[in-house]
């Protein structure tokens, strides 16, 4: 029998918005909010994320297509990049993420893409700081995650590039 490794991961799980502290709250608030700006003619499938940083600034984005499909980007990089791009340094502490569709409901909570992980990570290890994930759909529970790495196990990071 091989070795195994096995991990383990952790969501706090809430049934409604009303459910949440007032910070988190007001964060999925200005998610659901930004939603509105996304520009998802392709898929339509909207996308919204506010980023809370440590020094209470709350910045928003959206997922923005383009005809050359590969060429958009998922609401999480336009994000945390036009956050980074403005407040390099400051910690982000929370991020919060919604969705909605023209085709159906959705009423589970939708969780980043593995890139988006990927490059929400670069910053918590940067900052070596927790980032929190607040993933909601329209409706449905919304699921908590404490860090990003609970999402990316074995995550490459910079660690790997030093001696
Ligand atoms: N998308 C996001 O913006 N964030 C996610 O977490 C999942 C997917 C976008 C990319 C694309 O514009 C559309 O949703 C469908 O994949």
């Amino acid at each position: 029998m091989a070795k195994q490794i096995t991990g383990h991961y952790t969501f706090d799980v809430f049934d409604s918005i009303n459910n949440l502290n007032s910070e988190d709250q007001n964060l999925l608030t200005a998610a659901i909010k930004a939603i509105n700006n996304a520009y998802a003619p392709y898929s339509n499938f909207y996308v919204g994320v506010a980023v809370l940083l440590e020094n209470g600034k709350i910045i928003t984005g959206n997922n923005q297509e383009n005809a050359a499909y590969p060429s958009g980007l998922c609401a999480e990089r336009v994000a945390i990049f036009y956050a980074s791009s403005q407040y390099p340094g400051i910690k982000i502490k929370s991020i919060a993420v919604s969705a909605n569709s023209k085709k159906y409901n959705i009423n589970y909570p939708i969780a980043p893409c593995g890139s988006c992980r990927q490059a929400i990570s670069e910053y918590e290890v940067k900052m070596d700081s927790p980032i929190r994930l607040i993933m909601f759909g329209e409706s449905g529970e919304i699921y908590i995650s404490p860090s990003i790495s609970n999402l990316l196990p074995l995550m490459f990071s910079s660690k790997n590039l030093s001696e």
